[in-house]
């Protein structure tokens, strides 16, 4: 059976390219100097991964500069997983024996290609691996491929999720890269946590009802259960407050990605994201594992929610926000952690295959939504915002997305205005082939 994950859209590179002075069309502000680096599961050729997820990191990347597309390449992230080495030893687990096919990020000037089960790997501007990277020997867990930067105070907060005791433990780094401190969260479960949130003064988990099972054949030992607490874990920001953290209840569901969380004037947390039921979540799995009965779209069922935690009370309020399916949410990261007004996601045709891809922008204050169809055949990447230069409004800004073309076997990086997605696009460089459908990657500005 062709795995969905190795089709289409998702069709893995067989090679590694450079290209250089890429054809422009539009302007490209001059603002925007840096590089788009994206991640993305790409197993070498003839290697066919268990699960999405154990596909080996291939992370493209985009340089603009001055209004010119300077230079498009692609990498594999040269791990030791990529040789083959396997992530259990007799040792326990290798964390150096890493897809880095999830995310990228840079923290004091070191660019980090992450996978949640291991350590990030840090690579070169221009995308060769250094090594895997635990910052100095002080990290001896793994890293989650969702750290937050708070936009305040420059830290990177994070945290290593283990199937094995003990099940997580949190991290600050200083804005320099060094780690502050960690802490073991007492009483967390095997529960995935893939994603987390800070506000201003606490620290969001959520344990989502899929967990460890040994039993799980694909590569990934998670399965959804229905005997597994859900819940979301406040806690204080700052030293000692992992021992006082407190769980609430909330429904059954998994949550792989929040949009962001803040304190309302009442003092509650309120959270938001993209989850899914147990039916979405075992379609998707399916579809993650290449099984039969998937659903058409990686992520099935997977709806906006919110989630308003009060502390008072002892109360979590949960509604289901919108009747898309999507994934991939952002916002302008200068607003994580504090109450955002917009956010913008990536749309997936619903179960049976209906409707298509778009990029969505949700605005909290009047409540609309924006839908920006990209087209038959075509897959946006993950939107990330990027603010333009002397912004006033929080959506002053840019939004730039991959968009790959199935029938052209081709794709552009469109600038798109982030203030109106109805507005034609700033501008779109042509990229020298289909970018493979990846999964987050971040904007790194020369600044
Ligand atoms: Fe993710």
């Amino acid at each position: 059976m062709n795995k969905p994950y190795l089709t289409g859209h998702f069709t893995p590179h067989v090679d590694e390219v450079t290209a250089r002075d890429l054809v422009v069309e539009g302007a490209l502000p001059a603002e925007l100097t840096g590089r788009l680096v994206r991640n993305s599961h790409n197993p070498l050729p003839g290697v066919t991964p268990t699960h999405w997820w154990k596909g080996s990191g291939m992370v493209h990347g985009i340089r603009l500069r001055d209004g010119r597309a300077e230079w498009y390449r692609n990498r594999w992230v040269r791990t030791p997983a990529l040789d083959g080495a396997p992530y259990m030893t007799e040792k326990g687990p290798d964390l150096t024996a890493s897809t880095a096919g999830t995310h990228v990020i840079e923290h004091a000037g070191r660019l980090l290609a992450l996978c949640e089960a291991n350590y990030p790997f840090e690579l070169t501007p221009e995308l060769e691996t250094v090594g895997a990277y635990d910052f100095g020997g002080k990290l001896t867990t793994m890293m989650t491929a969702h750290p937050k930067s708070d936009p305040v105070t420059g830290e990177l907060h994070f945290f290593g999720s283990s199937p094995f005791p003990p099940h997580l433990v949190y991290h600050v780094a200083s804005e320099t890269g060094e780690i502050e401190f960690s802490e073991e969260v007492p009483g967390a479960t095997a529960s995935l946590k893939h994603d987390f949130a800070i506000t201003e003064h606490f620290v969001v988990f959520v344990e989502g009802s899929v967990t460890f099972d040994h039993t799980e054949t694909s590569g990934i030992p998670y399965s959804w259960s229905d005997d597994q607490v859900t819940r979301i874990g406040v806690m204080p920001r700052g030293r000692g407050g992992a021992a006082r953290i407190r769980w609430f209840a909330i429904e059954p569901g998994s949550l792989l990605h929040v949009a962001n969380a803040y304190e309302d004037a009442e003092g509650r947390i309120v959270l938001e994201g993209p989850a899914m039921d147990r039916d979405g979540f075992r379609r998707s799995w399916k579809w993650w594992a290449g099984l039969p009965g998937h659903g058409v779209v990686p992520g099935s069922r997977s709806f906006n929610r919110r989630w308003v935690v009060d502390p008072r009370t002892g109360t979590v309020a949960e509604d289901v926000i919108d009747d898309l399916v999507i994934e991939f949410p952002t916002i302008n990261d200068d607003l994580l952690g504090r109450e955002h007004r917009y956010q913008y996601s990536i749309s997936f045709p619903d179960d049976r295959g209906v409707g298509g891809y778009g990029v969505v922008k949700y605005d909290r204050v009047s409540g609309g939504r924006q839908v920006l169809p990209v087209g038959d055949g075509r897959l946006p990447s993950e939107a990330v915002f990027v603010p333009a230069a002397g912004a006033v409004n929080e959506d002053d800004g840019y939004l730039l997305t991959v968009v790959s073309d199935l029938h052209a076997d081709a794709s552009r990086l469109l600038v798109l205005d982030a203030a109106d997605l109805n507005r034609p696009p700033v501008a779109a460089v042509h990229l020298p082939r289909r970018v493979v459908a990846g999964i987050h990657g971040s904007w790194i500005s020369d600044n």
